[in-house]
Protein backbone atom coordinates (compact mmCIF):
# COMPACT_ATOMS: atom_id res chain seq x y z
CA UNK A 1 0.00 0.00 0.00
CA UNK A 2 2.64 2.32 0.62
CA UNK A 3 4.39 1.86 -2.36
CA UNK A 4 1.55 2.71 -4.31
CA UNK A 5 1.14 5.58 -2.09
CA UNK A 6 4.59 6.66 -3.14
CA UNK A 7 4.06 5.94 -6.59
CA UNK A 8 0.78 8.02 -7.24
CA UNK A 9 2.95 10.98 -5.38
CA UNK A 10 5.71 11.08 -7.83
CA UNK A 11 3.41 10.74 -10.91
CA UNK A 12 1.70 13.97 -9.83
CA UNK A 13 5.14 15.70 -8.57
CA UNK A 14 6.27 14.90 -12.46
CA UNK A 15 3.36 16.39 -13.84
CA UNK A 16 4.23 19.40 -11.20
CA UNK A 17 7.81 19.50 -12.60
CA UNK A 18 5.93 20.08 -16.01
CA UNK A 19 4.11 23.64 -15.47
CA UNK A 20 6.42 26.41 -15.49
CA UNK A 21 5.82 30.09 -15.39
CA UNK A 22 8.53 31.97 -17.40
CA UNK A 23 6.86 33.78 -20.00
CA UNK A 24 5.53 36.65 -18.07
CA UNK A 25 5.87 40.60 -18.81
CA UNK A 26 8.05 40.50 -16.08
CA UNK A 27 10.24 38.02 -17.85
CA UNK A 28 10.60 39.82 -21.19
CA UNK A 29 11.60 42.95 -18.93
CA UNK A 30 14.72 41.16 -17.26
CA UNK A 31 15.47 39.51 -20.78
CA UNK A 32 15.55 43.03 -21.93
CA UNK A 33 17.71 44.78 -19.23
CA UNK A 34 20.27 42.17 -19.82
CA UNK A 35 20.54 42.53 -23.84
CA UNK A 36 20.14 46.42 -23.43
CA UNK A 37 17.13 46.18 -25.58
CA UNK A 38 14.74 49.02 -24.57
CA UNK A 39 11.69 47.80 -26.77
CA UNK A 40 11.47 44.61 -24.72
CA UNK A 41 11.94 46.29 -21.31
CA UNK A 42 8.35 48.41 -22.48
CA UNK A 43 7.09 45.14 -21.61
CA UNK A 44 6.86 46.06 -18.36
CA UNK A 45 4.39 48.95 -17.82
CA UNK A 46 5.73 52.50 -16.32
CA UNK A 47 3.51 51.83 -12.91
CA UNK A 48 4.84 47.88 -12.59
CA UNK A 49 8.29 49.31 -13.25
CA UNK A 50 7.49 51.77 -10.05
CA UNK A 51 6.47 48.38 -8.33
CA UNK A 52 9.20 46.73 -9.09
CA UNK A 53 11.26 49.23 -7.36
CA UNK A 54 8.84 49.58 -4.75
CA UNK A 55 8.97 46.11 -4.10
CA UNK A 56 12.79 45.83 -4.31
CA UNK A 57 13.17 48.91 -2.29
CA UNK A 58 11.39 51.02 0.15
CA UNK A 59 8.34 47.89 0.73
CA UNK A 60 11.25 45.05 0.83
CA UNK A 61 9.24 42.61 -0.62
CA UNK A 62 12.34 41.35 -1.97
CA UNK A 63 13.75 40.32 1.93
CA UNK A 64 11.46 37.31 1.19
CA UNK A 65 10.18 36.87 -2.23
CA UNK A 66 13.64 36.94 -3.56
CA UNK A 67 15.14 34.85 -6.46
CA UNK A 68 13.76 33.83 -9.52
CA UNK A 69 10.59 32.08 -8.15
CA UNK A 70 10.55 35.03 -6.14
CA UNK A 71 10.39 32.84 -2.98
CA UNK A 72 13.88 32.55 -0.53
CA UNK A 73 12.26 28.98 0.38
CA UNK A 74 12.21 29.90 3.92
CA UNK A 75 9.58 29.85 6.50
CA UNK A 76 8.58 33.35 8.61
CA UNK A 77 5.50 34.22 10.83
CA UNK A 78 4.22 37.27 8.86
CA UNK A 79 1.25 37.39 11.41
CA UNK A 80 -1.56 36.18 9.25
CA UNK A 81 -2.60 33.48 11.30
CA UNK A 82 -5.39 35.13 13.83
CA UNK A 83 -6.55 34.43 17.59
CA UNK A 84 -8.18 31.15 18.02
CA UNK A 85 -6.46 29.23 14.84
CA UNK A 86 -4.92 25.96 15.85
CA UNK A 87 -2.44 25.71 12.71
CA UNK A 88 0.59 26.16 14.17
CA UNK A 89 2.66 26.00 10.73
CA UNK A 90 5.77 24.49 10.53
CA UNK A 91 5.86 23.81 14.69
CA UNK A 92 3.41 21.37 13.73
CA UNK A 93 5.13 20.49 10.34
CA UNK A 94 8.26 19.41 11.73
CA UNK A 95 7.34 16.59 14.11
CA UNK A 96 5.16 15.45 11.11
CA UNK A 97 7.90 14.89 9.02
CA UNK A 98 10.07 13.54 11.43
CA UNK A 99 7.46 11.08 12.40
CA UNK A 100 6.53 10.48 8.55
CA UNK A 101 7.25 6.88 6.90
CA UNK A 102 7.79 8.78 3.71
CA UNK A 103 10.08 11.27 5.09
CA UNK A 104 13.62 12.08 3.49
CA UNK A 105 15.02 9.21 5.62
CA UNK A 106 12.85 6.40 4.47
CA UNK A 107 13.29 3.89 1.94
CA UNK A 108 10.62 5.47 -1.07
CA UNK A 109 13.70 8.51 -1.09
CA UNK A 110 15.12 7.89 -4.55
CA UNK A 111 17.77 10.84 -4.67
CA UNK A 112 21.08 10.09 -5.82
CA UNK A 113 23.45 8.97 -3.12
CA UNK A 114 25.34 12.37 -3.12
CA UNK A 115 22.19 14.52 -2.96
CA UNK A 116 21.01 11.77 -0.03
CA UNK A 117 22.11 14.44 3.02
CA UNK A 118 19.79 13.80 6.08
CA UNK A 119 18.40 17.27 6.19
CA UNK A 120 15.90 15.71 7.79
CA UNK A 121 17.79 14.70 10.95
CA UNK A 122 18.84 18.91 11.72
CA UNK A 123 15.18 20.09 11.77
CA UNK A 124 13.99 20.89 14.77
CA UNK A 125 10.88 22.66 16.66
CA UNK A 126 12.28 25.95 17.62
CA UNK A 127 9.48 28.63 19.71
CA UNK A 128 10.47 31.03 16.77
CA UNK A 129 8.64 27.96 14.31
CA UNK A 130 5.45 28.64 16.00
CA UNK A 131 3.18 30.14 12.99
CA UNK A 132 5.75 29.92 10.76
CA UNK A 133 4.80 29.38 6.88
CA UNK A 134 6.67 29.23 4.03
CA UNK A 135 7.28 32.00 1.37
CA UNK A 136 4.84 31.10 -1.24
CA UNK A 137 6.35 31.88 -5.28
CA UNK A 138 4.45 35.39 -6.39
CA UNK A 139 4.94 33.87 -10.17
CA UNK A 140 1.42 33.66 -11.46
CA UNK A 141 -0.11 35.15 -7.81
CA UNK A 142 -3.07 37.40 -9.65
CA UNK A 143 -4.41 34.55 -10.70
CA UNK A 144 -4.99 33.20 -7.32
CA UNK A 145 -8.50 32.85 -5.80
CA UNK A 146 -7.40 33.21 -2.10
CA UNK A 147 -4.47 34.21 -0.44
CA UNK A 148 -2.23 33.16 2.47
CA UNK A 149 -2.46 29.80 4.15
CA UNK A 150 -5.63 30.12 5.56
CA UNK A 151 -7.13 31.94 2.28
CA UNK A 152 -7.57 34.87 4.94
CA UNK A 153 -7.57 37.75 1.99
CA UNK A 154 -9.21 37.20 -1.50
CA UNK A 155 -8.40 40.33 -3.28
CA UNK A 156 -4.34 42.05 -3.67
CA UNK A 157 -5.73 45.06 -2.22
CA UNK A 158 -6.12 43.30 0.95
CA UNK A 159 -2.70 41.67 0.82
CA UNK A 160 -1.48 45.12 0.28
CA UNK A 161 -3.33 46.96 2.91
CA UNK A 162 -2.10 44.18 5.15
CA UNK A 163 1.53 44.47 4.60
CA UNK A 164 1.09 48.18 4.80
CA UNK A 165 -0.36 48.65 8.23
CA UNK A 166 1.49 45.42 9.60
CA UNK A 167 1.47 46.58 13.27
CA UNK A 168 -2.04 45.75 13.67
CA UNK A 169 -1.18 42.16 12.95
CA UNK A 170 0.86 41.63 15.26
CA UNK A 171 -1.12 41.71 18.18
CA UNK A 172 -1.57 38.23 19.77
CA UNK A 173 1.74 36.85 19.11
CA UNK A 174 4.87 37.33 21.49
CA UNK A 175 7.14 36.64 18.45
CA UNK A 176 8.60 39.59 16.94
CA UNK A 177 9.68 39.56 13.00
CA UNK A 178 11.67 42.73 13.15
CA UNK A 179 11.99 42.85 8.93
CA UNK A 180 8.09 43.91 8.98
CA UNK A 181 7.45 47.27 9.94
CA UNK A 182 4.50 49.36 8.55
CA UNK A 183 5.53 50.78 5.02
CA UNK A 184 3.64 53.58 4.10
CA UNK A 185 2.36 53.79 0.34
CA UNK A 186 0.26 56.23 -1.26
CA UNK A 187 -2.48 55.50 -2.75
CA UNK A 188 0.08 55.77 -6.32
CA UNK A 189 2.73 53.25 -5.15
CA UNK A 190 -0.14 50.96 -3.84
CA UNK A 191 -1.91 50.61 -7.44
CA UNK A 192 1.62 50.12 -8.45
CA UNK A 193 2.83 47.18 -6.92
CA UNK A 194 -0.54 45.31 -7.46
CA UNK A 195 0.34 46.57 -11.24
CA UNK A 196 4.27 44.74 -10.57
CA UNK A 197 2.53 41.50 -8.80
CA UNK A 198 0.18 41.43 -12.22
CA UNK A 199 3.10 41.60 -14.59
CA UNK A 200 3.96 38.27 -12.98
CA UNK A 201 1.89 35.99 -14.65
CA UNK A 202 2.84 33.75 -17.79
CA UNK A 203 1.22 34.84 -20.79
CA UNK A 204 1.85 31.96 -22.83
CA UNK A 205 0.13 29.29 -19.96
CA UNK A 206 -1.10 26.66 -21.98
CA UNK A 207 -2.66 24.44 -19.06
CA UNK A 208 -5.98 26.12 -17.40
CA UNK A 209 -6.86 24.34 -14.23
CA UNK A 210 -10.88 23.01 -14.20
CA UNK A 211 -13.02 24.44 -12.59
CA UNK A 212 -14.48 22.26 -9.83
C1 LIG B 1 9.36 38.41 6.28
C2 LIG B 1 9.15 37.76 5.00
C3 LIG B 1 8.18 38.39 4.00
C4 LIG B 1 8.17 39.68 3.53
C5 LIG B 1 9.12 40.82 3.87
C6 LIG B 1 7.07 39.75 2.57
N1 LIG B 1 6.45 38.53 2.49
FE1 LIG B 1 4.83 38.09 1.32
N2 LIG B 1 4.70 36.27 2.21
C7 LIG B 1 5.59 35.75 3.13
C8 LIG B 1 5.07 34.50 3.66
C9 LIG B 1 5.75 33.60 4.69
C10 LIG B 1 3.82 34.30 3.05
C11 LIG B 1 2.85 33.15 3.31
C12 LIG B 1 2.09 33.43 4.61
C13 LIG B 1 0.95 32.47 4.89
O1 LIG B 1 0.60 31.64 4.05
O2 LIG B 1 0.38 32.58 5.98
C14 LIG B 1 3.63 35.43 2.13
C15 LIG B 1 2.54 35.57 1.30
C16 LIG B 1 2.39 36.59 0.34
C17 LIG B 1 1.33 36.66 -0.63
C18 LIG B 1 0.20 35.63 -0.81
C19 LIG B 1 0.60 34.58 -1.82
C20 LIG B 1 -0.35 33.40 -1.85
O3 LIG B 1 -0.25 32.61 -2.79
O4 LIG B 1 -1.17 33.21 -0.94
C21 LIG B 1 1.53 37.78 -1.38
C22 LIG B 1 0.68 38.29 -2.56
C23 LIG B 1 2.72 38.42 -0.85
N3 LIG B 1 3.21 37.66 0.19
C24 LIG B 1 3.25 39.62 -1.32
C25 LIG B 1 4.22 40.33 -0.63
C26 LIG B 1 4.54 41.71 -0.91
C27 LIG B 1 3.91 42.56 -2.02
C28 LIG B 1 5.48 42.10 0.00
C29 LIG B 1 6.09 43.45 0.21
C30 LIG B 1 5.13 44.49 0.55
C31 LIG B 1 5.78 40.93 0.83
N4 LIG B 1 4.98 39.89 0.42
C32 LIG B 1 6.71 40.89 1.87
C33 LIG B 1 6.78 36.33 3.53
C34 LIG B 1 7.09 37.67 3.34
Amino acid sequence: MDDLFVNVGKAIAAFEATIVSRSSAFDRFAEGLRDDNPSQMAALSTSAQRGLKLFLGKAKCVLCHSGPNFSDGEFHNIYVSRAGEDDYGRWDGVAQVRASSFNFESRHNDARPEQAFPWVRYVTRIPESKYQFKTPTLRDVAQRRSFMHNGRFSTLDEVIDFYDEIDEAKEFQDHEETTLVPIGLSHQEREDLIAFLHSLTDEEAQSELPDL
